[in-house]
């Protein structure tokens, strides 16, 4: 791993749209700033925190996260990582592992024991990285039917 430049996280507020359609969108290859302004507006008033990543004051990282409280009969004690991103030339410095155990602090620190992820399982970089973070298959099942 390359030494860590001086990276500071905060919580993800609508503020960081701009960065955050363009981290997305040159790691998707899409444009979606209709969608990530959406996702942003409500986190802003859920109280879940989902946080940014910086490097002289330029965001070039974040993590979205939610707790369920009772969903889809998932208890509680369960929460969600949404969706992370890390700007391609930051990638491989630790920065992911950062967003990711922070994230994982603060949801233990409310009551949360089981951190859900769903991933696309073509998705190498994601499945490699989770699987570092040490996460397993899980006992859900995704099913899907096609109208
Ligand atoms: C997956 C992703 C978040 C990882 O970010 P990162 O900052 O490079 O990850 P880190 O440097 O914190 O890596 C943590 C650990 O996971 C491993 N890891 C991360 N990506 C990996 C990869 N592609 N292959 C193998 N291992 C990987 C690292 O080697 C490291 O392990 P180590 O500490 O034992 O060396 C990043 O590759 C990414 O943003 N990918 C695109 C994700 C995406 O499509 N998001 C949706 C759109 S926003």
């Amino acid at each position: 791993m390359d030494s860590l430049e001086p990276v500071k996280l905060r919580v993800l507020t609508l503020k960081d749209l701009d960065a955050v359609t363009e981290i997305d969108e040159l790691l998707l290859g899409t444009r979606r700033r209709a969608y990530w302004e959406a996702r942003l507006e409500r986190i802003e008033t859920s109280g879940v925190p989902s946080l940014s990543a910086e490097v002289d004051g330029e965001v070039i990282g974040f993590i979205l996260g939610s707790a369920s409280g009772w969903e889809y009969g998932i208890p509680e004690s369960v929460a969600w990582i949404d969706t992370l991103g890390v700007r391609k030339e930051y990638q491989k410095k630790g920065i992911a592992r950062l967003l990711f155990q922070e994230m994982s602090s603060m949801f233990k620190k409310v009551g949360i024991e089981t951190i859900y992820v769903f991933v696309n399982w073509r998705d190498w970089d994601l499945l490699q990285f989770f699987d570092k973070m040490g996460f397993k298959r899980g006992d859900m099942v995704n099913l899907e039917v096609k109208i």
